[in-house]
C-alpha cells in the first residue's frame, strides 16, 4: 500500500465523523458568504469571483478531506457543472477515495460469510495485505494451481453508507453549487443509480463476463478471465493482469507506434460499445487499464457501466451529424430535446444558451470529423481547456436554474472526457472517422 495507514478491524465508515464534516464545509461557505457581503458593504465592486475563488478552496480542501462517495459526488458535480476552476476539477479528478486498509481477519470473516471458509482454504497462496486499494475496497494477490489471480474484497458497510452520504450531501450541494432541487434530482438520480450499482460486485461480475465477451474480437485489447465460484456480492475474483497500470506507464517513454496503437484499441473499444452495444464501461481513467508486457491494452474494472437507452442514443448522437451546425431547425429541435435549451427560455437566454452549446458541439465534436485525429495536438487541447475555464465563469451558466442537460449524459460526457485525456496523454494518432458504422 502507498499510504502507510494504520489497518482497521472494524468497518472502515463512520457516518457520525463524516456527518459533521459536511455541517462544517457548509458553515465555512457560509462564512465566505458573510466576508463577500460584509465586503460588498465597504466595497460595491468585490466581485463574485473572489466569492466563487474561496468556496472554490473551502469545497476543495473539505470535500477532498471527507471521501467516499460523498467526495465522488462532488466531483461529479463539478465536471458536470464546470464550477471549479480547472486547477481544483484536476485536483479533484486525482483525489481517491482512500480509506485504511481491512486487516486480515475481516478479510476472512467476508470470505467466510460468503463461501463458507477463509481465503487460505480456497487459494494455494494469498497474500494477507492489499496489493491495491480500491474505491469501495481493496485488492489481493491470490494463486491458484499455475494462476495469478486478482481478488477485489469490498469493504463491509459500504453499501449503507453510500446511501447515507448521497442523503447527507443534498443539502449541502444544493448551497454549495447554487442549484436549485429540480436541477439537482436530475443529475443525483443518475448518481446515486451509478455509485449503488458500483456496490454491487455480482452486478460488475456479470457485466464484466458480458462485456468482455462481447469486445474480444477487438484488436490489441485484453480482458481478465473471471471466476464465478470465487465471486459474491462482496467479492470478485478474476485473471491477475501481468503489466503496467496505464498512470505508470504514461511516466515512462514510448513510441509513436506504440501510443497510438494503445490509442486506437481504446477508441475503438469505446465506439464499440458507444454504437453496437449500447452499454459502456463508463469510468476510463489510468487506474482502470493495465498495459501488458507486449503492449496491448488490458482492460478492467467494469463497476461502472452506463446503459444507453434508445431514444437518448438517436438524440444525443445526432450531435455528432454532419449538418447539425447549419441546420438550424434540426440544432433546435436536438438542443430542445438534450436539455440545453428550454420552451421557457427568454429569446436572449436561447440565443445564448444556442451560443454556448453550438461552440462546445463543434469543438468537442471536431476528432469526428476527419478521416483521422492526433489526439496529441496541443492547441486543440488549449482550446478545449480554454472553453472549459471560460464556461466556468459564465455568469449565465451558474445562474441559470433550469438544468442544462439530461440525466443521461451525465456520464457519457465523463467518458468522452476521461477518454480525451487519455488519448492525450498516449499522444496517440487514432482512425476516427468511420467510428459509427
Ligand atoms: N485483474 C487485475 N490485474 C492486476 N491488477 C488489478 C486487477 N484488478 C484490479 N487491479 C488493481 O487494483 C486496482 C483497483 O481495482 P478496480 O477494479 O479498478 O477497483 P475499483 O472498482 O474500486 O476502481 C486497479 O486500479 C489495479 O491497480
Ligand atoms: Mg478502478
Amino acid at each position: 500500500m502507498k499510504d502507510p495507514m494504520k489497518e482497521f478491524d472494524r468497518i472502515p465508515v463512520s457516518k457520525v465523523r463524516r456527518a459533521s464534516k459536511f455541517i462544517s464545509t457548509g458553515a465555512k461557505i457560509g462564512t465566505n458568504y458573510l466576508k463577500h457581503y460584509g465586503k460588498k458593504l465597504i466595497d460595491p465592486e468585490t466581485s463574485r469571483e473572489e466569492l466563487h475563488e474561496d468556496n472554490a478552496k473551502d469545497i476543495y480542501n473539505s470535500l477532498s478531506e471527507l471521501k467516499g462517495s460523498a467526495l465522488k459526488v462532488a466531483q461529479m458535480l463539478s465536471m458536470d457543472k464546470n464550477l471549479l476552476p480547472s486547477a481544483y476539477q484536476q485536483k479533484f479528478a486525482m483525489a481517491q477515495y482512500s480509506a485504511p486498509p481491512l486487516s486480515y481477519p475481516l478479510v476472512v470473516k467476508t470470505f467466510q460469510k460468503h463461501f463458507g471458509k477463509g481465503p487460505d482454504k480456497i487459494f494455494d497462496s494469498f497474500t494477507h495485505k492489499a496489493v491495491n486499494a480500491a474505491s469501495m475496497g481493496q485488492v489481493h494477490l491470490a494463486t491458484l494451481k499455475d494462476k495469478k489471480l486478482a481478488v477485489k474484497i469490498q469493504y463491509p458497510g459500504v453499501g449503507e453508507s453510500v446511501r447515507s452520504d448521497l442523503a447527507m450531501i443534498k443539502p449541502i450541494a444544493l448551497s454549495m453549487f447554487n442549484l436549485n432541487p429540480a436541477e439537482y434530482d436530475e443529475f443525483i438520480q443518475e448518481v446515486e443509480v451509478r455509485m449503488m450499482e458500483e456496490t454491487d460486485y455480482a452486478l460488475e461480475l456479470q457485466r464484466s463476463i458480458t462485456l468482455s465477451q462481447q469486445c474480444k474480437h477487438i484488436e490489441n485489447i485484453v480482458f481478465p478471465g473471471y471466476y464465478t465460484q470465487f465471486s459474491s456480492p462482496q467479492v470478485l475474483t478474476m485473471d491477475w493482469l501481468e503489466g503496467k497500470p496505464l498512470g505508470e506507464f504514461l511516466k515512462h517513454e514510448f513510441t509513436a507506434t506504440i501510443g497510438s496503437k494503445l490509442g486506437q484499441a481504446m477508441w475503438d473499444f469505446y465506439h464499440f460499445q458507444m454504437h453496437k452495444l449500447k452499454a459502456v464501461h463508463a469510468d476510463p481513467h489510468p487506474g482502470n487499464f493495465i498495459i501488458t508486457n507486449d503492449n496491448k491494452l488490458g482492460i478492467i474494472d467494469f463497476g461502472c457501466v452506463k446503459v444507453i437507452p434508445d431514444a437518448f442514443y438517436t438524440t444525443y448522437f445526432q450531435l455528432l451529424d454532419d449538418d447539425i451546425l447549419t441546420d438550424e431547425k434540426k440544432l433546435d429541435r436536438v438542443f430542445r430535446q438534450l436539455s440545453f435549451i428550454h420552451e421557457s427560455d427568454t429569446p436572449k437566454e436561447k440565443a445564448f444558451f444556442k451560443g454556448v452549446f453550438s461552440r462546445l458541439v463543434e469543438l468537442l465534436g471536431r476528432p469526428f470529423r476527419t478521416q483521422t485525429f492526433d489526439f496529441s495536438d496541443k492547441a486543440y487541447f488549449d482550446s478545449l481547456y480554454k472553453f472549459g475555464e471560460e464556461l466556468t465563469k459564465m455568469k449565465e451558466l451558474r445562474n441559470s436554474k433550469k438544468a442544462r442537460g439530461v440525466r443521461d449524459a451525465v456520464y457519457i460526457n465523463r467518458t468522452y472526457f476521461g477518454l480525451y485525456s487519455i488519448l492525450h496523454d498516449l499522444k496517440a494518432t487514432v482512425r476516427t472517422g468511420d467510428t459509427r458504422q
